[in-house]
């Protein structure tokens, strides 16, 4: 099956925070992972979102061009991908040249089809500096929830999308001065145009996470999709491909990210990283009813693609709509959410001078956020490496391939153990593949690590049961079968381990040989074991740490 990872594009606005890669970095890296491991033509694409006043605003504050924020920050993301193991297929900005043309041509295409026309309205304007103020230039009090601190284009606090001129108290970001309502023309997509089809589409969504399927539909039993402009006065962004508005307008950022993700299939299709050369081969993904499409956002974004992505790809003609949309919650430090914008919680990059990166993908896992907003400390993570990673699955491998090396003559045993106790441990692994399938295809990614971990624990309540140290002396025969039958158990688990600890079950790989798929393979005597180092170290927090975190 051809499967879409399709992952939330990070504002290149500023650092990124471990919210941002518990929200959806992280997630959909395991998810893609787990998918080529069981055998699917996995797609997996993301890049910067470089447009909007995301960028535009940062780039006034410090003086310098928005494309110099842009390049800052996204030279740091794509630094740091690497360095997580996140698996792109391809990573790219929204800032190329045919990502423009792809967003123009889909904007001729609604506007042919009737679903995009011109407007006059009111929007906020600034007195002082007299410019217009869209979406993040304007701050003020939520309608809805009373937040003070709630930004033109949505509130963080109760994830409802806005309008500026819906703010209670709005004041310009640029001068602090109270903003006055003057007309300006622009386009606006009919999204109130897909309000049935919407229902219809979510009808058969009931086995989404409750939080997202509830919202998208509470939105449109409440009153539906709204009329929105897809056009803002601003000089940072996709041109508009036909003229009659004039100067100073450009394409909305969350018009243009969205469709990032066709594009970046597109040009995924037609760069070398596409092995087939064939440049037409998105359309296995985008114009096959039987592929599958999931994406990994954080719940903020979920107005964004459960409802106005749809209604933008039902405009556009035929297009597979997203299949699942596994939003994850907030990541909470110490209780406030984790933002990049409000500087709130630790970024990627100092996590990664703290912590070796399949140990807090690990701890990530461990905690995600995927029923509620969860909370996270450097404290936590160390206790999760130490206490789980290292206790139960670092040492497990440690001992046997020891063991192996010292006890076997340094190779994979001939001696495949029969005993019941034998039997009953391969058979719960080899169980724990189908129970993690099933995890996975509802992307539970906590439940398929616990699994994953259960069948450590299995393998070392089964030495301390079978004590092949002892039994090397007294039952050597016996010993080299208890060893292979834990060499095969380890076997099986770093496959179920595989993508949540790429690096580290890589190293594996290496002893053991490259799995052939999501299952347990059979051990291949004569292999050599040299004596192993440790996978993970421990970690000790020094006390600076534990304090700014
Ligand atoms: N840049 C947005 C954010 O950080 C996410 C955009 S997702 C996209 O919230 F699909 F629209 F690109
Ligand atoms: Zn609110």
């Amino acid at each position: 099956m051809n499967v879409l990872v399709a992952v939330a594009w990070p504002y290149a606005s500023g650092s990124r925070h471990i919210g941002h890669l518990a929200g959806a970095y992280l997630p959909a890296d395991i998810y893609a992972r787990q998918q080529r491991l069981a055998g699917n033509r996995v797609l997996m694409v993301s890049g910067s979102d470089v447009h909007g006043t995301p960028i535009a605003v940062r780039a006034e504050a410090e003086g310098v061009t928005p494309q110099d924020i842009v390049d800052r920050y996204h030279g740091e993301i794509v630094q740091q991908w690497e360095q997580l193991g996140i698996s792109w297929d391809l990573y790219t900005t929204t800032g190329t040249e045919h990502h423009a043309r792809v967003t123009q041509e889909m904007f001729l295409t609604q506007l042919e089809n009737g679903h995009i026309d011109k407007r006059t309205s009111d929007q906020f304007f600034d007195p002082e500096v007299e410019r217009f103020l869209p979406d993040r230039y304007i701050e003020g009090e939520c309608p809805h929830c009373g937040y003070g601190d709630a930004r033109g284009d949505q509130c963080d606090n109760c994830t409802r999308t806005l309008d500026p001129t819906d703010l209670l108290n709005p004041r310009s970001k640029l001068s602090g001065a109270t903003p006055q309502k003057r007309e300006t023309e622009h386009f606006f997509y009919r999204y109130s145009d897909f309000n049935d089809k919407l229902r219809d589409y979510l009808e058969d969504k009931s086995d989404w996470r409750p939080h997202v399927v509830n919202f998208a539909r509470g939105w449109l039993e409440d009153e539906g999709l709204l009329d929105r402009a897809i056009t803002r006065d601003i000089d940072w962004g996709i041109d508009i491909p036909v003229d009659d508005l004039g100067p100073g307008k450009k394409i909305y950022v969350w018009y243009d990210a969205v469709i990032g993700y066709l594009s970046a299939s597109q040009e995924w299709a037609a760069s070398d990283r596409n092995s087939s050369g064939d440049a037409d081969a998105w359309k296995d993904w985008w114009e096959n009813p039987d592929s599958r499409h999931v994406y990994f956002i954080g719940k903020d974004n979920i107005p964004f693609h459960a409802l106005f992505w749809p209604a933008q790809l039902m405009g556009a003609g035929n297009l597979h709509l997203p299949d699942s949309i596994p939003a994850n919650q907030y990541v909470t430090f110490k209780g406030d959410k984790v933002s990049a914008s409000r500087a709130v919680g630790n970024t990627i990059a100092e996590m990664l001078e703290v912590f070796e990166p399949d140990s807090l993908r690990f701890a990530l896992s461990a905690a995600l956020p995927e029923q509620a907003d969860t909370d996270i400390s450097a404290e936590e993570i160390a206790r999760r490496i130490n206490e789980e990673l290292v206790a139960t699955w670092g040492n497990l491998v440690n001992r046997v391939l020891s063991m192996v090396n010292k006890n076997c003559d340094g190779q994979v045993p001939d001696t495949p153990g029969s005993a019941p106790e034998d039997l009953e441990l391969l058979a719960s692994i080899d169980q724990s593949f189908i129970e993690a399938s099933a995890q996975f295809e509802q992307a539970e990614l906590k439940a398929a690590l616990r699994t994953a971990m259960k069948s450590a624990q299995a393998a070392n309540g089964y030495l301390n049961a079978t004590e092949p140290w002892k039994l090397q002396k007294t039952d050597p025969v016996r010993a080299s079968e208890v060893l292979h039958t834990a060499l095969s158990a380890i076997n099986g688990t770093r496959v179920l381990f595989a993508p949540f600890l790429p690096f580290t079950c890589g190293r594996l790989d290496e002893i053991l040989g490259e799995p052939s798929g999501w299952a347990r393979d059979e051990l291949v005597a004569g292999t050599p074991i040299d004596k192993p180092t440790p996978m993970f170290a421990k970690v000790e927090l020094a006390a600076e740490e534990e304090n700014s975190a």
